[in-house]
């Protein structure tokens, strides 16, 4: 197996914890970190719960369209985690967006998105806010732009179980209190009295847990929801996320900037480049079989098990191109170190990756009843095999791009 000398299993990584490894060992609640990883919770089933066929966005400016999302598709299953990495910029949280009907009203949208069959895009309003929430619920990166600070946490999670459902509201409360339980706050009959305000960061991020759990919703959309909070407790909150999962068995989008988190804690990844898809698949795929230079530049990024801790390796050098001005041919091209007048004239398809170096080491590709493959290794790169021939892709971005 080709692998980069800095990055351990997946698997032995915690939630959060990013690849180096820090331990975080107590809670600012006093709780015991355990450091739980997806294997110890309920592995997806084999029913797709949500497709999103090519997804589109663009947004009129006065500077120009603005492509921000791209023929972006893919598959989620039943109880699984699929992660959505990217730069800052990748069309991530307008892909999201977009698959609630979140988006201002100026966005173009076109595609698909089939939950459960049902085409979100083509639904009426009412019907779509009946959804969201219930069905599909979102955790966004700022508890306190999502928190109303003039009412109690109590009755902000009792609305929410309110809004979808016609039970007493003492009932309702009650479920609130169960919530606050479940997700790590002490004294949950106690806080539920509390203001958003009174909560620390970690707190408040475990309330929209709480919040987004509350109506045991199969799908839920977590948009960088601890960037804003330090390691440690960043690590508790995703290991929290993982527990709550296998409570109300639903599925996770999980929306990061950081490759290094989703090791440990995502069944499969997307990573998205300048709006589009460039590289999806079963996470040791992504880190171990890495077929598309981009992927390769954010893993020698990532700080190693031996650097200082917050050490960048090797940053990708140049920033991402222009969505209103897309340069010709593969958009990662100005900053890739394999690229040649093929790229530079063509953009590549999303392609299976795999091939014949793969061999046995491949992860097992499960096609669902009408004929999805959820699994596959995809790839945009003319020159996916070159990666598939080298021994360490990241090296590709070493010493300004020499071949390794
Ligand atoms: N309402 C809008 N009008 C015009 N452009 C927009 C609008 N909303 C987002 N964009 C652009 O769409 C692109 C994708 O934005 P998005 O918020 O999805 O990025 P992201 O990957 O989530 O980044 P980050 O990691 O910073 O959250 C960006 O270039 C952004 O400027
Ligand atoms: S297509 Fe060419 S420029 Fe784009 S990522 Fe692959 S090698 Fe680099
Ligand atoms: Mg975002």
């Amino acid at each position: 197996m080709t692998q980069s000398p800095n990055i351990p299993p997946p698997s032995a990584a915690a939630p959060g914890q990013g690849l180096d490894g820090a331990a975080a060992v107590t809670a600012a609640t006093g709780e015991v970190h355990t450091a739980k990883t997806l294997e110890d919770t309920k592995g997806p089933t084999e029913k797709e719960i949500l497709r999103v066929e090519n997804l589109t966005v663009e947004f009129p400016t006065d500077d120009g369209v603005v492509r921000a999302v791209r023929d972006v598709s893919y598959s989620l299953r039943e109880r699984e985690v699929l992660s959505i990495v990217g730069e800052s910029g990748s069309g991530k949280s307008v892909s999201s967006m977009a698959l609630l009907g979140l988006l201002p009203r100026s966005a173009r949208v076109s595609g698909k998105v089939l939950y459960r069959g049902q085409d979100l895009l083509a639904m009426r309003q009412k019907d779509l806010r009946s959804l969201r929430g219930r069905k599909i619920s979102m955790i966004f990166q700022d508890p306190m732009t999502a928190l109303n600070p003039v009412h109690t946490v109590g009755d902000q999670l009792a609305e929410a179980v309110l809004a979808h459902e016609l039970v007493p509201p003492k009932h309702a409360l009650e479920r609130a209190r169960e919530m606050l339980d479940l997700v790590g706050i002490p004294q949950a009959g106690q806080r539920l009295r509390s203001y958003p305000h009174e909560f620390s960061g970690g707190m408040r991020q475990r309330v929209m847990i709480a919040m987004a759990i509350i109506n045991n919703p199969d799908v839920i959309i977590a948009d960088e929801p601890t960037t804003a909070l330090d390691v440690t407790v960043q690590a508790q909150i995703l290991e929290k996320l993982l527990e709550v999962k296998d409570a109300v068995n639903s599925a996770i989008l999980l929306i990061t900037h950081d490759l290094g988190v989703v090791a440990g804690l995502a069944h499969r990844v997307l990573v998205m480049y300048a709006g589009r898809p460039v590289e999806i698949g079963a996470t040791d795929d992504v880190f171990y079989r890495t077929r598309m230079p981009y992927t390769a530049g954010l893993l020698g990024s990532i700080p190693s098990m031996t650097s200082a801790h917050g050490e960048r390796l090797r940053p990708i050098k140049g920033t991402p191109p222009s969505l209103i001005n897309l340069p010709e041919g593969c958009p990662f091209s100005p900053r890739c170190p394999l690229a040649d007048d093929t790229c530079r004239s063509a953009e590549p398809p999303l392609a299976p990756a795999n091939g014949a170096s793969r061999g046995a080491e491949g992860t097992e590709v499960i096609e669902t009843a009408d004929g999805v493959r959820i699994g596959e290794h995809l790839a945009a790169c003319h020159h996916w095999e070159r990666l598939a021939a080298a021994e360490d892709p990241t090296a590709f971005f070493r010493n300004g791009g020499i071949t390794p």
